[in-house]
């Protein structure tokens, strides 16, 4: 097991931070770094590049935690207070700006160029996805598509960096290898953020996450705008006022709800086929030493969907 966070890694003279690392660090599932993990043994890396790759993930996405908590005004991440609420919006801005800050001194260390750039650009791409997001907050009429290019930007960068990052360490990578690596990391990022966004409506919650929180603040997430598609403008705009589940329910008609949920698991099925297609030509493209890969990569998808690895 890596260890990602170790509080000697910070200033002993910045407790209040120190604390904050301490809570934020604790509960995460480290799925990306497991991710990271995967491929990179895969490859052989060396422990000290594998630790700084799996450490230079969960940095970035916890800091974006930070900060996204604090745009939400979620009060809880993790079951557990969010960093702005228990210590302040303040420490909480400068807590993920340090671990931004963190990354960067790290890679540089290790000196690889392409790397510094392909993080910077994952980076930049969160920051927009963020961004472009906000401007669709009280937009009823968005689109699915107009979603899935925030979710691309917000949640697939980091899924493509993990399983294309490690790949970066080496003097020659194919590139056609990069491109399905590409490809299947936008399409697990999409996986993630849409299961993440059926948890608004309680289906599969196992963790408990705040239920209609996305809707409560204005925003039409991907299941939302799924289920409007088919609805009637007068039902949707009753649909967006809604204050509980069963309100909603009853609103949209349970019938209807449940139908529209079985077709948006079929929807994304089929994403998940493609990403297995997807990994069965990576295959064929792997070094004798590395098809293992293959198989580790095959049930990520649909766990991801489905909630299973949690
Ligand atoms: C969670 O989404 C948030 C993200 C996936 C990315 C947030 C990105 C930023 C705030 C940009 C700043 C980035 C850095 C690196 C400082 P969500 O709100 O849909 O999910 P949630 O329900 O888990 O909060
Ligand atoms: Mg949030």
């Amino acid at each position: 097991m890596l260890k990602i966070y170790d509080s000697q890694d910070f200033p002993g003279y910045l407790p209040k931070l120190n604390h904050l690392y301490d809570d934020l660090f604790s509960n995460g599932k480290g799925f990306r770094s497991r991710l990271v993990q995967i491929v990179a043994n895969r490859l052989k890396l060396p422990e000290e590049q594998t630790s700084l790759l799996a450490q230079t993930i969960e940095f970035i996405h916890n800091a974006s935690l930070l900060h996204d908590d604090l745009i939400d005004r979620s009060p809880l991440r993790r079951s557990k207070t969010t960093a702005w609420l228990k210590y302040s919006p303040e420490y909480a801005v400068l807590a993920g700006d340090y671990l931004l800050a963190r990354v960067m001194v790290n890679l540089s260390r290790f000196g690889n160029l392409k790397l510094i750039q392909f993080t910077a650009e994952m980076i930049s791409d969160l920051l927009e996805g963020e961004w472009i997001q906000d401007s669709l907050v009280r937009d009823y009429d968005i689109k699915l598509s107009q979603l899935d290019r925030v979710h691309n930007l917000k949640t697939g960068s980091l899924f493509k960096w993990c399983l294309q990052a490690p790949f970066l360490t080496k003097e020659n990578y194919n590139n056609e290898v990069h491109e399905l690596l590409k490809e299947m990391g936008t399409l697990l990022g999409l996986l993630f953020q849409r299961s993440d966004d059926l948890l608004d409506f309680d289906v599969r919650n196992f963790e408990g996450k705040i239920i209609l929180g996305d809707l409560k603040s204005g925003y039409l997430n991907s299941f939302s705008v799924f289920l409007l598609e088919k609805a009637s403008s007068e039902v949707g705009a009753q649909f967006v006022k809604c204050q509980s589940l069963e309100e909603l329910k009853r609103t949209i008609g349970e019938k209807y709800f449940n139908e529209r949920l079985f077709e948006f698991d079929q929807t994304n099925s089929k994403l998940i086929d493609l990403y297995n297609h997807l990994n069965d030509r990576l295959l064929a493209l792997l070094a004798p030493e590395q098809i293992g890969l293959h198989e580790e990569l095959m049930p990520l998808a649909k766990a991801l969907y489905w909630r299973k690895a949690n």
